[in-house]
């Protein structure tokens, strides 16, 4: 798929096919998401992908964070998702994918996710996958007990969370505005 059509054709997919995706094509989305550019203070290694496989572990892991959420509300944040009666975290998705940074001490972790991350939804969606950056469960990844059940290694912090699956709702086209560009010629 042509890039601009990649750029254009992406919206965000909360409703999946409940077959699995195959590890080489989720192996493949996550060597694309790691040809993003990251600074040289990132060190050879700045990221970490997560993979969680599995309808019921990924609708436990969405129950646990959600109960996390409700949990430690924080006033004054926009979570009144917490309380939506049948919110699904991670929707009904197949699997589930978290990218981890490298902590470099520079604060370039989240920058270097938020590339990967970018790279990861737009090669999934030119690999006929879909994905939604999930903020929801951030939380609860962060959390220090959750990083370490799911293995997350040291020196490395959960900064974004993708769902991924084979599609089967897909909104409409979204294209937004223009942007103001303010020229200095
Ligand atoms: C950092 C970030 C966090 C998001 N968190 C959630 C989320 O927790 N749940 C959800 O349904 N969508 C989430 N989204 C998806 C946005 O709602 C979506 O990107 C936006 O509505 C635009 O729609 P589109 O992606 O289809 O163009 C998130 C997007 C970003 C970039």
């Amino acid at each position: 798929m042509d890039t601009i059509a990649a750029i254009y054709g992406r919206r965000s997919i909360r409703d999946y096919e409940p077959r699995r995706v195959p590890r080489p094509l989720i192996e493949a989305i996550l060597r694309d998401a790691a040809q993003a550019p990251t600074p040289p203070v990132s060190g050879e290694a700045p990221f970490v992908f997560i993979v969680i496989e599995g309808l019921e572990r990924i609708a436990e892991y969405g129950a646990a964070a959600l109960a996390f959420a409700r949990q430690h509300r924080r006033p004054g944040t926009a979570s009144d998702w917490v309380e939506k009666p049948g919110f699904l975290v991670f929707f009904n998705a197949p699997a589930v994918v978290i990218v981890c940074g490298f902590d470099d001490g520079y604060g370039q972790a989240i920058q270097d996710c938020s590339r990967a991350g970018q790279n990861l939804m737009l090669s999934a969606h030119a690999r006929a996958l879909g994905t939604c950056w999930v903020g929801s469960p951030m939380q609860w990844l962060r959390d220090p007990a959750t990083s370490a059940s799911l293995g997350v290694p040291a020196g490395y912090t959960p900064h974004a969370a993708f769902t991924l699956g084979y599609p089967s709702k897909v909104p409409g086209a979204n294209p937004r505005g223009m942007p103001e560009i303010i020229w200095r010629a």
